[in-house]
């Protein structure tokens, strides 16, 4: 009898825990629509644990059996996403949810340890009735703490291994502090500078953007998810984010069906045939369907077409957008929109806590919809081995904060991602004894070397370009900051005349604050202020030659600065390194290597500019602008060595093939100066005529290499034809067609054919 009214009571405060209202959701109790009614099995047999927590059973059991087991209102949490620390997020400016259900399934986590993550991960997993841990979720964009270059930056290094080591020290940093999830990497395609989130994706490229994407996941991920150190990666933004019409953010972008799979879609692909565990839903109106309510890209596309088995995270608030973006009329409509489309988790608006119950009872969303997206989560859980591992060893930060080791990578990313835009006269490399003018808003700046979306990132972290320049130079350097970023200010030109007269060389270092690009900072020009170009006129009047370092998150206008500079180099947002990466660099202890990831154009009227557009019916001859070149300022690819790299002519293995064999091309590179260096070898394809007409060149292999000065090394590229010369149409059919093929590299064309 005992035992029975134990049981009996253990039911009923199960049952009654399990329906229970948590925190300050708005949800309404259960009303029995849901399986809060359901019986619930006890575990009769103590020793067994129950099958959603026997490690024992696959993920897929686990699943299934906690899903079984689960009241409408546990299902529901499970889609919702809180933030949870103070939200320093400059853009998503929220009030702190202080009061979160412990039974949510997921946290945006804004702390520097896992003490508050393991305080909060407590009450989910031991005073929740099922114990379901919460998901821990951060952008780790570039870095957590050792932050390192932006990854506009990490693109231009054409070295996706290295960019693949400096996921492993984020996911290693974010780990320890609590992090399981990621929100990057960020696979947006941009060609329009004005948008400030250029800054976050790999460039215009959509092949290029697929390697370092897919390259980003597997470092994040690992092997396996649920070894420390490794954390879920998450795509985004799926999908065209990057078309914001004239570099806008968060307005609509006017895509193509043959754009999105010609240009958008294929990095996301890339991402998910990677392992990529998440995807986030975009802001962007496509077309007419907003990114987080498109069912075609988020169920047609990537759940069904793709198989991808992992879930889909809204944008913040992308849900609640859904009303201002005029497709729903209220929040409950955002909902039900954006579930229906297969957007499975809701980011902080909380609309899928407030009314999927009420959608649910009124048949307007389907149990298996909601069911479909609680397991997806809940699989990811499990492969996190949350269940196993719940809580996060708080180890002292000295033990993996900022190690050697990890500076190292972020010097050495900072470095490769460096690109040499002009070199007249060979002013650089500097001689260590030579007397510098180091000038200008970026030459002793910290904080905006770590560019947006810095994660963790403190200023004091950051070596600046001052003192990096200082721990290489056999001379001490002259310092002046000649002007502020932005405004009228010319009070300082006078002393930056002065320092500059005295010196051999001028240094002068030009950019952006870190907040003029990233989330919400279009710009309506991308050439930087008039007061640093006009600071370049004032010092180029002294006769010295002039170095100009740029610091920024964008491409820029350079049709005042480079003309008046002898040398330009583009250092992006080089991250807590900068400073000794730059002075390497100048100083030709590093030899650049960077590469353009983004079309540099003339002016900002000629945006978008980019390489891999279509052919003009005038090629070249009309069409062009009256008053300025219509050519970019600098291309896609382009970068300066301090080196000659001579290249041999590019071979064939066979000039005609079928579509069933592979041909290898080749090129042999020779380092034909005296100083070692590292080589890409960019491969593109040109298809001059086919039944959908291909942009003039696509990038479709890529190697980067060290050639010690007289090396000389043999590139070479294997040939798929259906891989390399194919193409996607509007519905993302794979087409090959026989014909002409011209493969180049470098200003080399070669002609292929491939028959019936
Ligand atoms: C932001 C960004 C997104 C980020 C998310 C969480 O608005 O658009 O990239 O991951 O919110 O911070």
């Amino acid at each position: 009898m005992k035992r029975n009214f134990i049981a009996c009571f253990l039911l009923l405060t199960s049952l009654a825990a399990g329906a229970k209202q948590q925190g300050e959701t708005s949800m309404t109790l259960p009303d029995g629509n849901g399986s809060s009614r359901e019986p619930v099995e006890l575990n009769r047999n103590k020793r067994q644990p129950l099958p959603y927590k026997d490690a024992t059973l696959p993920v897929e059991t686990r699943v299934e059996d906690l899903l079984s087991r689960m009241t409408l209102y546990e299902k529901i949490a499970q889609l919702n996403q809180y933030t949870l620390g103070n939200n320093d997020n400059v853009n998503n400016i929220d009030e702190v949810v202080d009061k979160i259900p412990s039974e949510t399934g997921s946290l945006i986590y804004f702390g520097d340890n896992a003490s508050l993550r393991n305080a909060m991960q407590k009450k989910a997993v031991e005073e929740t009735r099922l114990g379901i841990p919460i998901l821990f979720g951060f952008d780790v964009i570039h870095g957590f703490r050792t932050v390192y270059p932006i990854p506009l930056a990490i693109g231009a290094s054409w070295n996706p291994g290295l960019a693949g080591e400096a996921c492993r020290v984020a996911a290693m940093e974010a780990w320890h502090a609590g992090i399981d999830w990621t929100f990057s990497p960020m696979v947006d395609i941009a060609r329009d500078a004005r948008w400030g989130r250029i800054a976050e994706g790999y460039g215009e490229d959509p092949y290029l953007t697929s390697v370092f994407g897919a390259a980003s996941v597997k470092a994040y991920q690992g092997d396996d998810l649920s070894e420390p150190g490794n954390i879920a990666a998450c795509l985004k933004h799926y999908v065209g984010y990057g078309a914001s019409e004239a570099g806008r953010d968060y307005v609509p972008t006017e895509i193509s069906r043959q754009t999105l799979w010609d240009t958008y879609l294929p990095p996301f692909e890339a991402g998910i045939k990677a392992g990529a565990a998440t995807v986030m839903s975009s802001f962007n109106n496509i077309s007419g369907i907003p990114g987080s309510a498109n069912h075609y890209t988020m169920t047609e596309v990537l759940k069904e077409k793709w198989n991808h088995d992992g879930f889909v995270v809204a944008d913040w608030n992308a849900v609640v957008q859904l009303i201002s973006q005029g497709m729903a009329k209220d929040g409950k409509e955002a909902a039900m929109y954006a579930i229906n489309a297969g957007l499975d988790m809701d980011m902080v608006d909380n609309l899928y806590m407030q009314h999927l119950e009420a959608l649910l009872n009124e048949g307007k969303v389907s149990m298996e919809r909601v069911d479909d997206a609680v397991r997806r989560i809940l699989k990811l859980k499990f492969e996190l081995g949350l269940f196993e591992n719940p809580y996060t060893e708080e180890k002292p930060e000295s033990e993996w904060v900022l190690l050697p080791e990890s500076l190292e990578t972020a010097r050495n990313l900072a470095e490769e991602s460096m690109v040499l835009l002009k070199n007249d006269g060979d002013v650089l490399p500097l001689e260590k004894d030579c007397k510098v003018a180091l000038i200008g808003p970026m030459a002793r700046n910290q904080k905006d070397l770590l560019g947006s979306w810095f994660g963790r990132g403190r200023a004091e972290d950051v070596t600046s370009i001052y003192d990096g320049l200082n721990e290489v130079m056999e001379t001490s350097v002259a310092y002046a900051p000649g002007c502020d970023f932005d405004g009228s200010d010319t009070s300082g030109f006078a002393e930056a005349v002065r320092v500059a007269s005295e010196s051999d060389v001028v240094v002068l270092c030009l950019g952006e604050k870190r907040n003029w690009s990233g989330e919400n900072a279009s710009r309506s020009t991308i050439a930087l202020p008039g007061i640093q170009e006009d600071l370049l006129m004032t010092l180029k009047e002294t006769g010295k030659p002039i170095v100009v370092v740029l610091s920024n998150g964008r491409s820029l206008d350079l049709t005042r600065i480079s003309p008046a500079a002898d040398a330009v180099l583009e250092t992006w947002q080089p991250g807590v390194m900068g400073g000794p990466a730059v002075a390497s660099v100048l100083t030709g202890g590093t030899n650049p290597s960077g590469r353009l990831t983004v079309t540099f154009p003339y002016t900002t009227g000629q945006i978008p500019v980019y390489y891999n557009h279509r052919e003009s019916g005038r090629r070249g001859s009309q069409g062009l602008y009256q008053d300025i070149p219509s050519t970019p300022m600098y291309e896609f690819g382009y970068g300066l060595s301090y080196t000659d790299y001579e290249y041999g002519q590019v071979t064939v293995s066979a000039d005609s093939f079928t579509v069933n064999d592979r041909i290898t091309a080749s090129v042999t590179v020779r380092n034909a100066g005296d100083m070692d260096g590292k080589e890409t070898v960019q491969w593109y394809i040109c298809d001059p005529y086919s039944s959908l007409t291909r942009p003039v060149k696509e990038l479709k292999h890529f190697e980067k290499r060290l050639l010690k000065a007289g090396e000389e090394y043999t590139f070479t590229f294997e040939i798929d034809p259906m891989r390399d010369l194919s193409f996607v149409n509007g519905e993302g059919e794979r087409f090959i067609e026989p014909g002409d093929f011209y493969i180049m590299v470098k200003d080399q064309k070669v002609r292929i054919t491939l028959t019936e």
